[in-house]
């Protein structure tokens, strides 16, 4: 018999992710205004999270032994909105049911001047998205101290390809200006080892604050052309260095985060941008998909 996994924002980047490779878990996934991706085997359920009365209602009623909450992104302000809310009907429900909770958050609840960050560090965020996730960890560490937070980077991954290399590849086909900032640092992950970790931290008792990242600190330029490099695509003129301060943006500058702590919990390699190239372009290619499944 399978244990039951629930992933909020299953039509989601991270989502769709989940639940493609949760193979030896029962899934069932919330959607909320995007219509479910097809091909995906799972059990689907329309959910707005912010009502915390049908988010009781869909845990009371599936009992799941573990939620992984990855929805409310920063897409939209309506989105950002909802990051407080959701995160605290969750984490309610989760407490009444009970279950395991593993929430999302992000890098972005630092304001980048003390990097490298590790689980103890103090959240300051500079932007309403970096507040409201800030504030979420916030609200699911005080209700429900047994879940799981889970800081992590930005996402990139091949198929399907993630908001941000879709942008940088729209650009490129377009013809555009694209200015990729030399003074800003985050630790991109590869969506497949990303997936991996949750998968794994789901067979697991951990509780508390967990990042989980890529392992290299790449700035916007770097990132920007490994990702084209990945997609076998040569940058034109038009890709071009720029900072923060030329584009008048106020954004943090070094997200690093430390990543020693999951690197001594979980037994996954955190590849790197070049790392994942080689393997992408060696003949085994495959091995850059998870290889460990779930076995609970
Ligand atoms: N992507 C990154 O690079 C990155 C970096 C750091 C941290 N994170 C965190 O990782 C998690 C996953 O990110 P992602 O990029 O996979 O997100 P995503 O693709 O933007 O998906 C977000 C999901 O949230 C759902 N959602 C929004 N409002 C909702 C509501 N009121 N009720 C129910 N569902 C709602 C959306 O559902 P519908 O489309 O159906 O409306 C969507 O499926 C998020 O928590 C994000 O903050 C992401």
């Amino acid at each position: 018999m399978k244990n039951t996994l629930l992933i909020t924002g299953g039509a989601g980047y991270l989502g769709q992710h989940l639940i493609s490779h949760a193979g030896s878990w029962r899934t069932h996934a919330t959607y909320f205004q995007t219509p479910p991706p097809e091909g995906l085997q799972t059990t689907w359920h329309h959910c707005d999270l912010r009502d915390g009365g049908r988010v009781k209602e869909l845990i009371t009623s599936l009992h799941p032994d573990v939620i992984i909450h990855t929805a409310c992104s920063n897409r939209s302000l309506e989105e950002i909105e909802a990051i407080v809310p959701a995160a605290r009907n969750l984490a309610q429900g989760a407490k009444e049911s009970p279950c395991r909770l593993i929430h999302l958050s992000s890098d972005l609840v630092f304001d980048g001047e003390d990097a490298p960050y590790d689980e103890k560090s103090r959240p300051k965020p500079i932007n309403d998205y970096g507040q409201a996730k800030a504030e979420a960890e916030h609200s699911v560490a005080a209700l429900f101290p047994k879940a799981a937070i889970v800081r992590t980077s930005l996402m990139y991954g091949m198929d399907p390809v993630d908001h941000q290399s879709r942008w940088l590849l729209d650009g490129l086909n377009k013809g555009q200006t694209i200015q990729l900032f030399t003074d800003e640092i985050r630790c991109p992950i590869w969506i497949h080892t990303l997936t991996e970790c949750l998968l794994e931290l789901t067979r697991m008792d951990f509780s508390g604050m967990l990042n989980i990242a890529g392992p290299d600190p790449l700035t916007r330029w770097e990132f920007g052309l490994g990702i084209l490099a990945l997609h076998n695509r040569t940058p034109t003129e038009r890709i071009v260095p720029s900072t923060r301060a030329e584009a008048g943006l106020i954004r943090p500058r070094d997200l690093t985060l430390n990543i020693e702590k999951v690197k001594h919990i979980l037994n996954i390699p955190l590849l790197s941008l070049r790392e994942v190239h080689q393997r992408h372009y060696s003949r085994d290619s495959t091995s850059v998909k998870p290889t460990v499944e779930s076995t609970s």
